[in-house]
């Protein structure tokens, strides 16, 4: 591998456990993984080793990018749902990561909250994983910057705004990471919805190092000024009650990513980002009952942008497998 990373035998918890320089390499080697992939190079570097995936909420991309990166790296793959394993409920976390790592090289948790997830790790001897929890996503960003340098060719200096709820995973995560690697950020929302005062001071101190603009608007048309990222993420997320719907769409709605909203940046170039799914039309069980419930065709963004030559959400979602690959390979295996 061109990329040298030390990882070895580390966690991948939260994004503010590593330098902006790791979360480069880390896309760097995601790109370089996604090559050897592309030209069908075999990289079976983690050959022999197993890992366990546990998922006590729902995915698509995420439990998929690892189970294939885990092939592709030669490792095979134990999944165990959210009704499959004992966790939380007859087994504590503790005693489930001291189990778990007799006999696998590395354990993936997608759960609620990020002490879960904390806690797995302290009691474990391989490196933990973060799928997703409440609080963060960190290897969601991996991919998004993936997908941002691959589109824009750099990130220093790229003004990303994020509209929605920036209290959540997403918000959480993509502040941390842009702050870290010198992308402007801009959480565009009612001040309710800004993120944990907290971690928006440790991250004015990543900026300050980074060279990153922070900023925390209320007003969509100005937070779009200049932006060459617009992202959004679901108004009511994974573990909320179904009553928050309501405050949400009041709450929300009017930093929903439309068409006029894509034409307020000023520059032609602004891409659509999402982590996924979105609620962008009604073909989805929850999207038609909370549309026709509240009577929309559209939650945080449109169709029309969400299918429009702007929207580069499918390239991410493809991100996802690479840099999950790189996570893994990173952490498990020597690559100095
Ligand atoms: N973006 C993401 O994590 O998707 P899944 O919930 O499908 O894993
Ligand atoms: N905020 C969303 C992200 C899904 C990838 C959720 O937690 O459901």
């Amino acid at each position: 591998m061109n990329t040298k990373l030390n990882l070895t035998g580390r966690d991948f918890l939260k994004l503010l456990d590593f330098t902006g320089a790791e979360i480069e390499a880390l896309v760097s080697l995601s790109a370089e993984l996604k090559a050897m992939k592309k030209a069908g190079v075999p990289h079976r570097f983690c050959a022999g080793k197993n890992i366990a995936l546990i998922f006590e909420k729902t995915s698509t991309r995420t439990r998929c990018s690892f189970e294939v990166a885990a092939r592709d790296l030669g490792m095979g793959v134990t999944y165990l749902d959210p009704q499959g394993s004992q966790i939380g409920k007859k087994e504590s976390t503790a005693d489930t990561a001291r189990v778990l790592s007799s006999m696998f090289e590395g354990i993936e948790y997608r759960g609620y909250g990020q002490e879960i997830v904390e806690e797995l790790a302290r009691y474990a001897s391989v490196p933990v994983w973060n799928g997703l929890t409440s609080e963060a996503h960190p290897t969601q960003i991996i991919a998004d910057l993936l997908t941002m340098r691959e589109h824009f060719g750099h990130l220093q200096g790229l003004n990303f705004v994020y509209m929605g709820d920036a209290r959540y995973n997403m918000g959480n995560s993509l502040m941390v990471g842009c702050a870290k690697v010198g992308v402007n950020f801009t959480a565009c929302c009612p001040e309710k919805y800004f993120p944990d005062a907290k971690l928006i001071a440790a991250c004015e101190g990543f900026a300050k190092e980074s060279g990153a603009k922070l900023r925390f608007e209320t007003d969509p048309a100005a937070a779009v000024k200049d932006a060459d990222v617009i992202y959004t993420d679901v108004w009511v997320s994974m573990g909320e009650p179904v009553e928050v719907w309501e405050e949400r769409i009041h709450d929300l709605a009017p930093y929903q990513v439309n068409a006029a909203l894509m034409c307020k940046t000023g520059k032609d170039e602004t891409v659509f980002m999402h982590c996924l799914p979105a609620y962008h039309d009604l073909k989805t069980q929850v999207g038609r009952e909370m549309g026709e419930k509240f009577g929309r065709d559209a939650m945080e963004v449109t169709d029309e942008v969400f299918e429009s030559a702007q929207s580069i959400v499918f390239d991410e979602a493809e991100n996802r497998m690479h840099s999950i690959k790189a996570v893994m390979l990173s952490t498990l295996e020597n690559l100095q």
